[in-house]
């Protein structure tokens, strides 16, 4: 590989900042002068008429967060191959000849993690070849900058490349956050959004609440910035952020370097939020300058010390937060999070009581670090020192152990500076600079059998139930790497590496120093192998997209039917799902709910006909659909945390779903599901959740009017029990102008294709 580091040329990579100056002045008069806080200063700043959002149904201008629809105008997107398929294949059919706004794809998610980076690269690319072609060919097509298999996880290199200070972008990600580690609001989306900014149509976000979190303190010993986010998750659950930007604030900023700020933002998805950011700090000048980004850090660095009025990379002081939360990082101690889910958070030092408690697997099989969250050169090289003390003491890991680099650029230089070769001499295996088994392509090769209760610890970020290894019963505990390093010498998911202690071979006893590691590599960064660089993102109109006309994987979209001219009558009750509903449940393997757990018998993925014969949930739906029957489907809370995946959306609504009724959404899913021509709606008396069964035949009175009307009324659904008794039940929604307008076409797409024909 080679370690030259050549600047890439960033000029075209710096935030429009004359044009946002501007905008801030605007807004800054519009709202005579209010105190701003970051998040709002950079968002707002992105509007497309500020007037318009700012003033329209906010009392003029008194209640903008949590009641405003922002129509905003993000600088750039990128795409994750998985999601990036949708997001083109709907961009397509705009016929543009090229993007409105810069643009990349990383192609990370459909590479294999089992052997190590050299078998597995190659045998995931041949494997999805069909797509990465047509990937390629669309992005050469249309001016995108393409990232091939290898080069990186997509948030890693947007950190790396893209990222900026008062940058706004959006991603097909529900990571996307990540950049806000660098000071952007970066927000995960469907690809149906991203066409949005792609075709530069206004893109529509409710304005957010700003939930302030103020660092106090400093970082020391065993505690790391994933520590930050673990405890934060334990405090909010995974839905206390919906609805809010989390901004951090305070003098514990400063402490932190711009990877762990990263990290942190990342796991802000965990808790639902729509995005975090960091404030300009000291640290990501030399973060900006080691990754070749010299010009941005000046530009940057101009307007952070601006006076306050033109400061658009601060809060203004006395801003006022909708919540605030402080953290003492001086008082912070690491924690362990799951199994199942991000927020059951546990302080190391009571984790062996809760593994003793709950019973949970005294031996955990794997330690797997790296990936999206958490491959920084400082984590690397923390994770790196433990490995050196405890070869040093003749130890070796007891759990297998795996590393996911971020990047192409990080691994060479983690080559170049003998990181990788510590880590692999002690046994450790290497993957691809992909998401390998954070997104359960593991094939996990020790002899754990689907089924068996087990635990793994992990670096990563989400550990909803066969996320990993495709094992629903694999406990999968997050934690920073360097406890996860520790960990995998012992074995052992009591063990506390700050006070136990390992027998050496020669029976001695051996406890760990804390960790210690280095913020940014002191001979730059290494670009690595070449053939990793991105294309140049000039558009080619000659390039043919390559789409395979006998592939089972991709086709050209076809449009949906338009609502019906009538209220929707004699909608079947699908499924009802009982508690937890992610999108891994809904769109595992494509295949529509399978991992849902039936709210009347608690069995998964079996649904019950009319005449109650059993079925899956997708062969129910697609019974239905052939007979003609439209339905919907009743879920708890938060459904659809997790990824931006458009398909759990446009499943449903290609084999017929019309409405979701939850207790509460996650914000990214609901808006798919709007994207896609699903209507969701929530209860105002959550416990009528209860007067719902499947088979239930549900119409609605009301949902025309609040269409027509552009979102103005309430719907309320008549419900048909089996046994010929009716009930009624009330329910609220959020659908926008633009969101009835799509509902009305049948899909977002269809409004949008009607729109560019007139
Ligand atoms: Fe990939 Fe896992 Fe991150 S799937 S983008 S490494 S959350």
């Amino acid at each position: 590989a080679s370690t030259s580091s050549a600047a890439p040329d960033v000029s075209s990579r710096i935030p429009p900042y004359p044009k946002l100056l501007s905008k801030l002045s605007e807004v800054r008069r519009i709202l005579d002068k209010r105190l701003l806080t970051l998040a709002e200063k950079i968002l707002y700043s992105h509007l497309d008429r500020p007037e318009e959002s700012l003033l329209t149904n906010t009392q003029n201008g008194a209640s903008i967060r949590g009641q405003a629809n922002l129509k905003l105008k993000p600088d750039r997107v990128a795409m994750q191959d998985a999601s990036a398929q949708m997001a083109l294949l709907q961009f397509m059919s705009c016929g543009l000849p090229t993007t409105a706004v810069p643009a990349s794809i990383h192609c990370d998610h459909m590479i294999v993690g089992e052997k190590g980076a050299d078998t597995d690269l190659p045998a995931s690319i041949r494997g999805n070849k069909e797509v990465f072609d047509f990937l390629e060919s669309a992005a050469k097509k249309y001016g995108i900058e393409f990232w091939p298999p290898g080069a990186g996880i997509i948030h890693q290199s947007v950190l790396e490349n893209y990222s900026a200070p008062g940058l706004m972008m959006l991603g097909t990600d529900s990571h996307t956050p990540n950049a806000g580690g660098l000071g952007a609001i970066a927000i995960g989306v469907g690809g149906a959004d991203a066409v949005d900014a792609l075709v530069d149509a206004p893109w529509e976000l409710k304005a957010p609440r700003i939930l302030g979190v103020r660092l106090e303190g400093e970082l020391s010993g065993w505690a790391s910035p994933k520590d930050v986010i673990l405890n934060l998750a334990g405090q909010l659950t995974v839905k206390g952020g919906t609805g809010f930007i989390i901004e951090y604030f305070g003098s514990g900023v400063e402490t932190l370097s711009c990877t762990g700020m990263a990290t942190i933002c990342n796991m802000g998805a965990e808790v639902g939020a729509t995005t975090s950011i960091f404030p300009s700090s000291s640290r990501h000048i030399p973060y900006l300058e080691a990754t070749h980004r010299t010009l941005i850090a000046a530009a940057a660095g101009t307007i952070a010390s601006a006076p306050e009025a033109r400061n658009l990379l601060r809060a203004d002081c006395h801003a006022e937060y909708d919540q605030v939360i402080t953290i003492d990082l001086s008082e912070l101690e690491p924690h362990i999070n799951g199994p199942f889910t991000p927020d059951l958070s546990t302080p190391l030092s009571k984790f062996s009581d809760m593994v003793e408690v709950n019973s949970w697997p005294k031996t955990f099989g794997a330690g797997l670090i790296g990936s999206c969250t958490n491959s920084s050169y400082q984590d690397m090289t923390r994770a790196e020192d433990l490995v050196k003390q405890a070869s040093a003491a003749g130890l070796r890991p007891k759990a297998d152990f795996f590393i996911s680099p971020g990047s192409e650029q990080i691994r060479a230089t983690l080559e170049r500076d003998s990181t990788l070769n510590t880590l692999s001499s002690a046994g450790g295996t290497v993957l691809a600079n992909a998401c390998g088994p954070c997104i359960g392509q593991w094939k996990r090769t020790d002899d754990v059998r689907k089924g068996d209760s087990n635990a793994i610890f992990t670096s990563y970020n989400r550990n909803f139930p066969g996320r990993n290894d495709g094992n629903r019963a694999t406990m999968n505990f997050l934690a920073s790497p360097e406890l996860v390093t520790a960990l995998a010498y012992s074995g052992s998911t009591t063990f506390n590496p700050m006070t136990d202690t390992l027998s050496t071979p020669s029976g001695e006893a051996f406890r760990f120093s804390p960790p210690r590691g280095e913020e940014l590599p002191s001979a730059g960064f290494a670009q690595g192998n070449p053939a990793f660089l991105p294309t140049t993102g000039k558009a080619d109109p000659s390039i043919e997209v390559q789409v395979d006309p006998h592939s089972s994987r991709l086709a050209l979209l076809g449009s949906f039917a338009p609502f019906p001219q009538t209220e929707l009558s004699g909608l079947r009750v699908l499924y009802k799902v009982k508690g937890q509903c992610t999108t891994d449940t809904i769109s595992a393997a494509e295949n529509t709910l399978i991992g849902a757990v039936n709210a009347a018998t608690g069995e998964t993925n079996t649904a019950y006909d009319f005449d109650g014969s059993q079925a899956t949930i997708p062969e129910l739906a697609k019974r239905w659909k052939g007979e003609g029957k439209e339905w919907i489907v009743v879920a708890e809370h938060n459904y659809g945390e997790g990824s931006a995946r458009e398909h759990a959306a446009l499943q449903l609504r290609y084999l017929g779903g019309r409405v979701l009724l939850a207790k509460s959404f996650a914000r990214i899913h609901e808006t798919n599901l709007k994207k896609q021509g699903v209507v969701p709606l929530t209860f105002v008396n959550e416990g009528d959740y209860d007067l719902l069964d499947a088979c239930d035949e549900v119409s609605n009175e009301g949902l025309l009017d609040v269409l027509r009307s552009g979102g103005q009324g309430q719907v309320r659904l008549k419900v048909q029990k089996r046994d010929g008794k009716e009930v009624v039940v009330e329910t609220k929604h959020t659908l926008s102008v633009d969101q009835c307008g799509f509902i009305l076409a049948g899909s977002a797409l269809n409004l949008l294709a009607l729109k560019a024909s007139e």
